[in-house]
């Protein structure tokens, strides 16, 4: 298909993602904080059966919220659902992922130097690390393990771990860091789907006719729910991951996932405390410390002073690699991509000069460009362009 509306469409589908997910986990987040800065109410509120209630300004006026203990006594005639948000922003990413690296597996998936398989072989490989996921999740929540939720998430880390690891060995950087995203969304958007609107139906349908509703299913929904609320920065930090070579792109970079999972999970669990009516912000400190601790570790080694002996790489043999390697996606005409790849062109002296240092970061300090090492660049084309910088990166 014309790379041109390949692009239009992810463009289109990215646009619908972004848009949903803001919706989905903007819902959450409200509704968590909601929960969180509930009042005690005035008694004849109490007397209706509210539990807590809240006062707030936004945009033109002032908003009062009450939640109720269990359930009011009839059903209101309109009541606002919230699950269409989860399952589009779950469709619009599985339609991404399919445009992108599934449609575009040779470019973005599949890492020959990792494993030689074919488009279809990468797909399945992909879509069964979803969906498996997904049903060993929902086999591990009906098992006793589900009343024990330290071990329970404790698993479920140590799994995603894994699957990063997995992963790694056999997608390029970017298409291991995005299915384990994935999954970990089609395991929320489950949630949603198999347990949280259930349990709401229930709690509907037992208003409805005037029956307490079972506890149970209430259960079953706060379980998930919380397991979704510990999910979200995971989920977020993946999707904008792509962003950063310094993490997918590293030698370690599926640890790096799992240590970010584990020290966004744990930041959430500030509010989840919170919600009980612990404050313990020392949380937030801690996991941001330890998010700034992890970019130091995972730092580029300083490039080593150069030699004085060390003979100069001239700039003519540097435009030679950049134009064997680099030229074909980032040019003004580009011969393997549409237009110049993330508005960077190559194509000029100054230009190279002008891109060094990101050159540096992209395929000297990380091997994330040439994309997929399409153009086939050798470790000693890189170690010369890192001397040619070291030396000053002079292009006369
Ligand atoms: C097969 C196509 C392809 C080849 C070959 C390629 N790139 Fe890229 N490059 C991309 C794409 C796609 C992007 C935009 C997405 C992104 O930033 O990851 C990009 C973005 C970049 C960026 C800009 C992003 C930033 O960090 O500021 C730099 C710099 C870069 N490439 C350097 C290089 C160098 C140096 C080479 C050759 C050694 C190279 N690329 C070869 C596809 C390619």
């Amino acid at each position: 298909m014309d790379a041109y509306i390949i692009d239009s469409m992810n463009l289109i589908v990215r646009f619908l993602h972004v848009i949903t997910g803001v919706a989905w986990i903007g819902a959450s987040f409200y509704f968590v904080w909601l929960d969180n800065n509930l009042e005690n109410p005035p008694q004849w509120k109490k007397d209706k059966g509210i539990g807590g209630d809240l006062w707030a300004i936004h945009g033109g006026g002032f908003y009062e919220v009450a939640k109720y203990k269990l359930a009011p006594e009839k059903m209101p005639e309109t009541l606002h659902w919230f699950k269409w948000e989860a399952y589009t922003t779950w469709l619009t990413g599985i339609l991404l992922m399919s445009i992108m690296f599934y449609l575009g597996a040779d470019t973005y998936l599949i890492d020959t130097s990792k494993a030689d398989i074919s488009q279809g072989t990468a797909i399945a490989i992909g879509l069964t690390s979803l969906f498996g996921s997904f049903v060993l999740y929902e086999l591990l929540c009906r098992t006793p393990l589900a009343n024990y939720g330290l071990t329970f998430g404790i698993i479920c880390l140590v799994y995603i771990t894994a699957m990063a690891y997995g992963l790694s060995l056999i997608f390029s950087d970017r298409g291991a860091y995005m299915h384990v995203g994935a999954l970990i969304g089609t395991v929320m958007a489950g949630n949603v789907f198999n347990a949280i609107m259930p349990a709401q139906r229930a709690l509907v349908a037992a208003v409805t006719e005037g029956s307490a509703p079972d506890p149970k299913f209430g259960a079953k929904a706060k379980f998930r729910s919380t397991h979704n609320t510990y999910a979200t920065l995971p989920l977020i930090f993946i999707m904008i991951s792509n962003h950063y070579p310094m993490t997918y792109g590293h030698q370690y970079g599926w640890l790096i996932l799992a240590a970010i999972c584990t020290i966004t999970a744990f930041a959430r669990h500030y509010f989840i405390l919170k919600h009980r009516g612990i404050q313990k912000p020392s949380i937030i400190v801690f996991s941001a410390a330890l998010f700034i601790a992890l970019l130091v570790v995972i730092a580029p080694k300083p490039p080593a002073a150069v030699d004085a002996g060390t003979p100069k790489v001239s700039f003519a043999s540097v435009n030679t690699i950049i134009e064997q390697r680099c030229v074909a996606c980032h040019s003004d005409a580009p011969t393997l991509m549409p237009t110049a790849q993330g508005g960077v062109k190559l194509d000029q002296p100054a230009l190279i000069k002008k891109w060094a240092p990101r050159i540096q970061a992209r395929a000297i300090n990380t091997h994330d460009m040439p994309l997929g090492n399409m153009t086939q660049m050798t470790d000693e084309e890189r170690a010369s362009l890192a001397t040619w910088i070291s030396q000053g990166a002079n292009i006369d």
